[in-house]
């Protein structure tokens, strides 16, 4: 018995009409990666691990108490299918960010064709963790004006305007599907400007309990806009239930 057994319930967001089982076999990955591949000519999804009581983080900072391996099967298989991850400077310092790669069976179905996904850090600061690789490649995206730090490579320094404009810039590099890993701050800020195609949570079978970090944090929650979402894909595990919604558009 393989110790990931989820059931897809829901599939391109139709009720399948009986559960089809995804494990972590072959067949199991491609069933996932079809499932899951990016459409469209470019998007934006956001994936975040949350549990039933809604924290991202546990009171000490980090997303480890959430980890499952159902949790990792998922995760890896929408980094395996992204040209870029896009995430904030906070959740670099706090958690391994070295060289992401994504699942390696399904990394053929990238739709850059590049075998790795590349880094996108975005950070005002410019404080970055030691080991860091920029040959990744990793990019620092630095609001304009911002101090630039003098000890990364100056051509993956990526300034930008606003987040709509560092969206647009990364499609024109040829990075077209981009996986968003939050942490809540970044996450808030790119909900706020409707920059989020695709919302995907895993939501681990536990609570956090007091001193949790919530899903969407910073100033940016106060400029929520209400939106609609439709809920794709439903697979059920053991320790996780994956949800993934996609933004309605407004007509
Ligand atoms: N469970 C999960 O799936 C999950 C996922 C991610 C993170 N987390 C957890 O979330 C926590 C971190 O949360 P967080 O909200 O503090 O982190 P975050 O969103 O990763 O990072 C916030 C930082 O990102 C930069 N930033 C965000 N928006 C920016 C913008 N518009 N322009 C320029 N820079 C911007 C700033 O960096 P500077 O400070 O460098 O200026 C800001 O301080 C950690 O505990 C982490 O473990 C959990």
């Amino acid at each position: 018995m393989p110790a990931i057994a989820f059931n897809l319930v829901l599939a391109q967001g139709e009720v399948l009409p009986s559960p089809l089982p995804v494990t972590a076999t072959p067949c199991g990955e491609e069933t996932l990666a079809e499932e899951l591949l990016p459409a469209g000519d470019t998007s934006l999804r956001a994936v975040m691990n949350r549990s039933i009581d809604g924290g991202v983080a546990d009171s000490s900072g980090t997303s480890r108490g959430l980890r499952s391996d159902e949790d990792f099967f998922v995760f890896s298989a929408c980094r395996a299918l992204a040209d870029a991850i896009v995430v904030g400077a906070q959740t670099v310092r706090s958690e391994p960010y070295r060289r992401p790669k994504g699942r390696a069976g399904i990394r053929k179905l990238r739709p850059s064709g590049k075998e790795f996904p590349a880094l996108v850090v975005v950070t005002a600061s410019g404080i970055l963790p030691p080991g860091l690789d920029p040959d990744w490649p990793t990019y620092l995206a630095i609001p304009t004006g911002s101090d630039l730090p003098a000890a990364f490579p100056q051509e993956r320094i990526l300034p930008f305007g606003s987040l709509p404009d560092l969206r647009a810039q990364l499609h024109q590099m040829g990075l077209r599907h981009l996986l968003l890993e939050g942490g809540p701050s970044l996450l808030a800020g790119f909900l706020a400007e409707s920059l989020v195609d695709e919302l995907c949570l895993s939501e681990s079978h536990l609570t956090l309990g007091a001193g949790s970090t919530p899903l969407l944090g910073g100033d940016a929650p106060s400029a929520q806009q209400s939106a609609r979402w439709r809920l794709e894909t439903l697979l059920v595990g053991t320790e996780v239930t994956f949800s993934r919604y996609r933004r309605r558009k407004i007509s």
